[in-house]
Order: structure tokens, then sequence, then C-alpha cells
């Protein structure tokens, strides 16, 4: 039977020895040297106090061995040996098994186990081994093979880590004490199963008296009531975590957790003046900014959001107060237009108040302030104003040279209020047939007008200050030409009438229509007759058909252009003005020869073709004589 020895089981051998006083049980009864026993680490003087905190079964064939061993000389493992072997130096021991060469070397004769190298628990906490007592000569086996396993013993080699720092945490301004803020954690590489070097306790190193944490959880609160972010808005703290339980001895590990503060609303606004005075020119538009007012907050973001009102002024519906979402400054706009002759100054009273308010802060006062905005009007030189800036006007197109037609007015606006002298600005009277007179502004024609050239004239009339000439107000005068009867009708188109050799009595050859360019209110009327030469004349006669047009008839047949080829008849147009106004208009009439039809094939004078060749076959034939003259 081989048995086992080894330097860290030997607290449990002397218990496992009390359990089982078997005397069979290998290298037990042999002592192990009292050498080892000094070396252990775990020199606990309770053994029953090891035995309660290991849970564990016992493995027999297991040796520990400290990790992280220094020292020079290689370290004894335990001890292997077999019964068989007397110490005769015929037995010989062997190893195999994981780290059997590089780590662990046996003492072929005495059975001794050494490690030479550092073992390091953290990468590798036990190796499984195989050992063999042989015969020396014959290499024959005199015990079966046996494994057993070296443990490697946990030091406090590591210190505990925050993974997770460096932490960024956040807690609302004026949190009750003992608010929780975050939690953090450390972590320890070393065996936690096995005394006290992975249990961590936390303490605050930096943060005081503000911030504490709880030694066990890594939780850290507030340890003051009623932080202020308006006085100081961050905090770093500095987080010790120690392993050995917090013991002296214990290795640490620090991180660092930035506490913010985060706002609440605990301040209300407040406008740092109560009076606010501004100047704005009277000419100033309308939608402008009058003023620009802050109510200051200590807050930030949303809970300094302000709504601003008006509350009463002396000029409503004046201005509006709106707020700029990007300054949550108050912009005072001006709604209408200011004069400075009504009304030189204006008194505001403004409110500021938190669009968002925290109840649970409703103590620290009515979130909101107000103030006075005195909004000062200067007076700008104005330019004169008509008082109608559109006058419209009629005069008549026979009105004489000189004809007063009416009259603009214009005033200086200011306080001063300068004498006015008008013109007309001649670019919008090229021809210059108005004038105005330059102190009455009465208007009136210079020349004589036309209607039917220009209906309207569209005159801009100025009004200058006479003390100050830049002063320029502009006004409109339209002046509609009346029409007068000046203009007779006459035939709309140059008719072109041909009339038939085949026409029969009593046939319409032309229908004929008239203009006139007045344009009479009630419409025109136009009345036809054949002039008075013609009036009762045989061929051809005319019937007014009362709707502005009129039909020349034929009187008789026959007509003959070979006779006569064109008739020129006088037609007399009157139209319905008053006075009325006449015109007698020649319409021609030519005679053709038609087809049956009434196409008409050729019109007019017959000369040329009487002698049944045409002009270019005479010249051709000429041609031929002349050649044979020559
Ligand atoms: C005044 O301003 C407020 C906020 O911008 C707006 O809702 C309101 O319509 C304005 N009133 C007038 C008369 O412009
Ligand atoms: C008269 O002229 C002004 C510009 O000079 C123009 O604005 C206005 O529309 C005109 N009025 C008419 C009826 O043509
Ligand atoms: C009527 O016709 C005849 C014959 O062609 C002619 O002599 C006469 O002058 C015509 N009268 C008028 C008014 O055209």
């Amino acid at each position: 039977m081989m048995g086992w020895c080894c330097s860290g089981i030997c607290r449990a051998l002397a218990l496992l020895a009390l359990l089982f006083p078997s005397r069979e049980r290998g290298c037990w009864g042999l002592n192990p040297s009292s050498g080892d026993l000094e070396k252990s680490p775990h020199s606990d003087p309770d053994p029953w106090e090891a035995l309660h905190r290991h849970k564990r079964s016992w493995v027999w064939n297991q040796f520990f061995v400290l990790e992280e061993y220094t020292g020079n000389e290689p370290l004894y493992v335990g001890k292997l040996h077999s019964d068989v072997d007397k110490g005769d130096g015929k037995v010989k021991y062997v190893l195999t098994g994981e780290g059997s060469s590089s780590i662990f070397t046996i003492d072929e004769n005495t059975g001794d186990i050494h490690a030479t190298k550092r073992l390091d628990r953290e990468a590798q906490s036990y190796y499984t081994l195989a050992a063999q007592a042989v015969d020396r000569i014959t290499n024959i086996p005199v015990e079966p093979r046996s494994e057993f396993v070296v443990k490697v013993q946990d030091i406090n080699d590591n210190e505990p880590k925050f993974l997770d720092g460096p932490y960024l945490a956040g807690v609302p301004e004026m949190s009750p004490l003992g608010t929780m803020v975050v939690q953090v954690a450390a972590t320890d590489a070393d065996d936690p199963t096995y005394g006290n070097s992975a249990r961590v306790i936390y303490s605050i190193v930096h943060g005081q008296p503000y911030f504490s944490v709880e030694p066990k959880t890594g939780v850290i609160r507030t340890a003051l009531p009623n932080m202020d972010r308006e006085t100081r808005d961050q905090y770093v703290l500095v987080i010790q975590a120690k392993d050995m339980v917090g013991q002296m001895g214990g290795l640490s590990g620090t991180t660092s957790v930035t506490v913010t503060l985060t706002d609440v609303n605990d301040n209300p606004p407040h406008f740092t003046h109560k009076n606010y005075q501004y100047t704005v020119l009277e000419s100033l538009p309308v939608q402008s900014v009058v003023a620009r007012i802050k109510a200051a907050d200590a807050d930030i973001g949303s809970n300094a959001e302000m709504d601003y009102r008006l509350m009463d002024g002396d000029g409503p519906g004046m201005f509006n107060i709106t707020t700029d979402e990007n300054t949550q400054d108050g912009v005072v706009i001006l709604l209408k237009p200011l004069d400075f002759e009504t009304k030189s100054s204006y008194s505001l009273r403004i409110e500021a108040t938190n669009r968002n308010i925290d109840s649970d802060f409703l103590s620290s006062g009515p979130f909101s302030d107000t103030t006075s905005v005195k909004v000062t009007v200067e007076d700008v030189n104005e330019p004169p104003v008509f008082s109608t800036p559109l006058s419209k006007m009629v005069v008549s197109e026979d009105a004489k040279s000189g004809t007063s037609i009416g009259r603009v007015s214009a005033h200086d606006p200011d306080n001063s209020n300068n004498g006015i002298r008008y013109s007309i600005d001649r670019n919008t009277d090229l021809e210059r047939f108005f004038n105005v007179d330059a102190l009455s502004g009465v208007i009136s024609t210079a020349k004589p007008l036309d209607r039917e050239a220009n209906m309207v004239h569209n005159l801009t009339i100025l009004a200058i200050e006479s003390q100050d000439p830049v002063q320029i107000g502009k006004g409109i005068a339209l002046i509609t030409v009346l029409d007068i009867n000046d203009n007779a009708p006459v035939f709309a188109i140059d008719y072109e009438t041909l009339l038939c050799e085949n026409a029969r009595t009593g046939q319409v050859i032309q229908t004929i229509s008239a203009v006139d360019r007045d344009e009479p209110l009630s419409g025109h009327r136009f009345y036809f007759a054949l002039a008075a030469p013609v009036a009762g004349n045989p061929n051809f006669t005319l019937r007014d058909n009362k709707d502005n047009t009129a039909s020349i008839l034929t009187k008789r047949s026959g007509f003959r252009r070979r006779e006569q080829p064109v008739y020129r008849l006088p037609v007399l147009i009157v139209d319905s003005g008053s006075p009325t106004l006449s015109s007698t208009n020649t319409l021609s009439v030519r005679v053709c020869d038609c087809d049956s039809d009434g196409v008409a094939l050729s019109c007019g004078a017959v000369a040329y073709t009487a002698t049944g060749l045409s002009t270019g076959a005479l010249v051709a034939i000429l041609g031929c004589i002349i050649t044979l003259l020559g």
C-alpha cells in the first residue's frame, strides 16, 4: 500500500488520526517532519474550526501547496511512500501527469515531492498527477498507479478591483439624508471560498461629510440633507474596497465616483430690477422688439423656463410679450404703430412665472416675480400725410385748360406742423396734362384731354414740408376723363362688295356695321342711310336693321360689268350722341361674272380680255415679227 504525506494536510491528518486511528493508512503512522508543520501558514490552533469552514469532502490523495512561494529552495510538497519500499533502494518512485516534468519533481529514492516553480492559484488552482513505485532494476511496478491532486492554496495576493469604475452618478439636489446615489462593487480574484482574502469592505476616502458608503454593500448614500446644486453641483468621491474584511494587512483598491446634483426647481424667478426703461423711435415698425427683460433663475433647464405676461399697462393692445425659448428672455413686441404726438410713453407691468413648478418646493415662495417697464417714445420728423391717400376725381374730356378738377390735402403729423407745398410727380404725368396749386392742392387741367387716348390718369402728388424738403409725403390722384361725343361713327372695316351680273332684284349684297371711339354710357346706337345724292337711285337701296347693322340690296337686276364695272355708294352713319356726329363712307360695289352658284369668276373692268389673247401672247407674237424683219 502506498501512503501520502503532505504539509498542507497535516492539521487534517491530526484530526483524521483522531477519527480513524488506523495504522494501515500509509504514512499517517510515519510522522510528517516537524519542520513541515512549522512551515504551514495555516497553523490554525483549532482544527475543528477549520473543518467547519471547509464543508467540502476530503480527498485523501491530495497535497496542498502554497501559491506564490518566493524562497530559493524548491518548495516541499509532500512525500510518497510505498510499504513495499524497505528503504533498501530497490524501489524507484516515478511521477507523471500535469506539470510532472516542468513544475513538480519527485526524489526517486525518497518519494519526496517538490515544486520547482512558483504557483499562482488564480492561474491554476490544482494539478492532477499520478505516482508509481517501480522496481529499480526491472522497471516493473510494485504498486498500482495512483492519482493524486496538488491543490494550490490561496494567499491574499490580489487586491479588490472596481471593474466598472470610475463611476458617474446623479442625485437630485435637496434629497433627504440617506438617499441612495449609486452602488459600487469591487471584485477580488482571490479564493472567495477560503479565508477572507476575497471578503471586501467598502469605505469612503474622500467625499465626507456629504456622502457615505455602506461597508458591506457598496451603496453610496447622501450623508447631508438638502444639498444645494446652486451652491455646489458636483462631488468627486473616492471609495476604497479592502479585503481581509477591511482589517490591517488587507489589500485595497479605490475608485472615483463623480456625483452630480441634478436640478430641482427650488429657486423662484427674480427680476434683477424693479424698473426697466426703454426708449424707442415712434417710427418703429409693428412686430419689432421694444424691450428684452430677463427674470433670473438660479435653476437650470426646464426648471428655469419662464412664461411672461403683461399684467396691465396704459396702452392696451399696443404690446405683447413672448418668451425667447433660447434665452428665456421676455421679449416685448410692438403690436400697433406708435405715435409720439398721441402718446409719448407707456408703463407696463410684467410678470414672469416658472413654467414648471415643483410642488415639493412651493413653500420656497411664489414662483413668479413682477417688474415695471417704461417705454418712452421718441419723436421722429415724419413726412406729410394725405388726408386720403387715394383721391378719385373726374374731368370732362372737353374741359378747357385750367379747369379745376379737385383738391388734395396733406398735413405734417409732427407737432411743429410745418407748411406744405404740393407738386405732381412728373413721371406720372409726362405730357403735363395737369397742374397742382403748390399751396392749395387744387388740381387743374393744363391742356386739352383726350379720353380716347388716356381714359384714366394716375398722378402721384407730392406733399413736401417747406421747412424740411426731405420730408415728402405721397398721395395718389386718380383722374378719370369723362367721355364726350367727339368721334363720328365709321365703317367697321373696309368692305369689298361684289355684285353678280345674275343677281336678282331685292338681293342683299352686303351687310355693314360701324364703330365709334366714343363710349356713351348707354351704348352705341347707329343710324344708317344712303347719302342724299343717291337716296332715290334706281340701282340700290339700304335697309337699317336697327341693330347697329344695315343691309345693301339690289333694286333691279341685269347689272353688266361691260356697262358699268363699279358703283360707288355714299353711306351716311349717324351716332346717338348729343349732339350727334355723322360721317359719309363710300361703299364700292364691283360687278362680277358669276357662275350659277353666285361665285364670282371675274370682276370689274374687262378691257384686256377683249382681244381674246393674253398680254404675254401678244408680246411673243411681236417678238416673232421683229425676228422675221431682222
Ligand atoms: C401674444 O403672444 C402670445 C405668445 O407668443 C401669443 O400666443 C398671442 O397670440 C400674442 N397676442 C397677440 C395679440 O399677438
Ligand atoms: C397708380 O399708381 C400707383 C403707383 O404709382 C399704383 O400703385 C396704383 O396701383 C395705380 N393705381 C391704378 C388704379 O392704376
Ligand atoms: C344706276 O345705273 C345706271 C346704269 O348703270 C347708271 O347710269 C346710274 O348712274 C346709276 N345710278 C347711280 C346712282 O349709281
